[in-house]
């Protein structure tokens, strides 16, 4: 929970009371009286202590991208150098170059244990699960490797297609929006080796050497139909609205099992999960003809957030017939409590001082590294809004 002392202030170019921003939010009675409006960011220093006394301050910068240097350095020399964090929202640069800038430029103000940089997907309920499924737990990591493991697939759909977000999106596109952030954390959580602690540092460590030893072998990049006619978008745009990488991890974890990372924007269904496919096993017994489905683990980050284990089973009768059976681990149905929204963990983190789910300077680095030769790749293929344009693993 959020220390009742906390104050929220906020902070912009627009002259505004401190009640037409109360008024912004329904929070209730008791938390409005903590919230406060202060324009600009000169002499926000004096402004707060003006307030009371303060611990800890959080600068969280809901502000474009390219004013990120600029304010974290005024934040400094406003005298919060020493003592605040700042939170960035992605984009967190547009490729290598601009991304390392950004991060030398942040460094001139703030030391990296003061920089949260955010990505969401880490704050996720089934994200969080992941390590703890892997290493909580005896019998999976075991199996959890090439001598067992076919493939992985990590995908991300959404029905939604633009959303008034031309501006940003356009000069983006899917392989900047989704896979270099949200599918590569996603990736790096599935294949890393055990951290020896939690501490944010180690388990970064860990994300590191996946970075390093991911080799993308293959980009496919898609525009769904109609997108050059949002508005917004330039009618001559190649922004890609979907993309797809195969990829794999030269390790001798992985060395050798395919990697697919899959997203679009407009697709036929929104959902993001993780398919971990394993070995098939040998032609004999049940086997004779090869008929027998793969393993699975699929872990649905959302919209059903949940595990579930796919192994073969008898399907009941006289008849010895082999169908599939599905071990479902649903988190809603296991338990009562809500799952709390991603930017709710995020910011408590944030609070707290905890690092754990938030990316480091060099994740970011590495993961515009891996992708860059293919940011700017030119003609994607059309596929049609409302279908899905890789195709669906459902049944394999
Ligand atoms: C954001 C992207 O980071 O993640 C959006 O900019 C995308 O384009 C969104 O829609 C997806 O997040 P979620 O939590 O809805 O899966």
């Amino acid at each position: 929970m959020i220390d009742p002392e906390t104050l929220i202030i906020g902070s912009g170019r627009s002259e505004i009371t401190p009640e037409e921003f109360r008024s912004r939010f329904s929070t209730d009675c008791r938390f409005n009286e903590r919230l406060f409006y202060h324009q600009g960011l000169e002499g926000i220093k004096t402004y707060l202590e003006s307030l009371g006394h303060f611990d800890r301050v959080i600068c969280f910068l809901a502000i474009p991208p390219s004013a990120y240097s600029s304010t974290a350095a005024v934040l400094a020399r406003e005298g919060f150098g020493e003592e605040a964090v700042i939170v960035i929202e992605k984009p967190f640069g547009r490729n290598l170059e601009t991304a390392t800038r950004l991060n030398r430029e942040l460094t001139e103000s703030f030391r990296e244990e003061q920089i949260y940089r955010n990505d969401h997907y880490l704050a996720k309920e089934t994200v969080q699960n992941i390590m703890v499924f892997r290493f909580a737990n005896t019998i999976f990591e075991a199996i959890w490797n090439n001598r067992y493991v076919e493939s992985i697939l990590i995908e991300g759909y959404e029905e939604l297609g633009l959303e008034e977000r031309a501006a940003y999106y356009d000069s983006a596109g899917s392989l900047r929006d989704m896979i270099q952030n949200h599918l590569m954390q996603l990736l790096c959580l599935v294949t890393m080796e055990p951290p020896v602690s939690l501490d944010a540092e180690e388990i970064s460590r860990q994300k590191v050497d996946i970075l390093k030893s991911l080799r993308i072998d293959r980009c496919r990049k898609g525009q769904y139909e109609g997108y050059r006619l949002e508005k917004g978008v330039d009618p001559e745009s190649y922004t890609d609205t979907a993309a797809e990488i195969q990829a794999r991890i030269e390790n001798f974890r992985w060395s050798g099992v395919p990697i697919v990372m899959r997203t679009a924007k407009a697709a036929s269904r929104t959902e993001t999960r993780i398919v971990v496919t394993f070995k098939n096993i040998p032609r004999l017994l049940f086997n004779r003809k090869g008929e027998i489905a793969h393993n699975r683990i699929i872990i649905t980050v959302q919209p059903n957030e949940g595990i579930m284990l796919d192994v073969a089973g008898k399907i009941p009768g006289i008849n010895l017939e082999i169908g599939r059976s599905k071990m479902n681990f649903s988190l809603r149905q296991s338990y009562e409590q809500d799952i709390p929204e991603a930017y709710q963990k995020l910011l408590l983190d944030a609070i707290n001082g905890d690092r754990t789910l938030f990316v480091s300077a060099d994740e970011t680095e590495l993961s515009w590294k891996v992708l860059e030769p293919y940011l700017e790749d030119p003609d994607p293929f059309l596929y049609r809004k409302g279908k899905t344009p890789f195709p669906l693993d459902r049944e394999k």
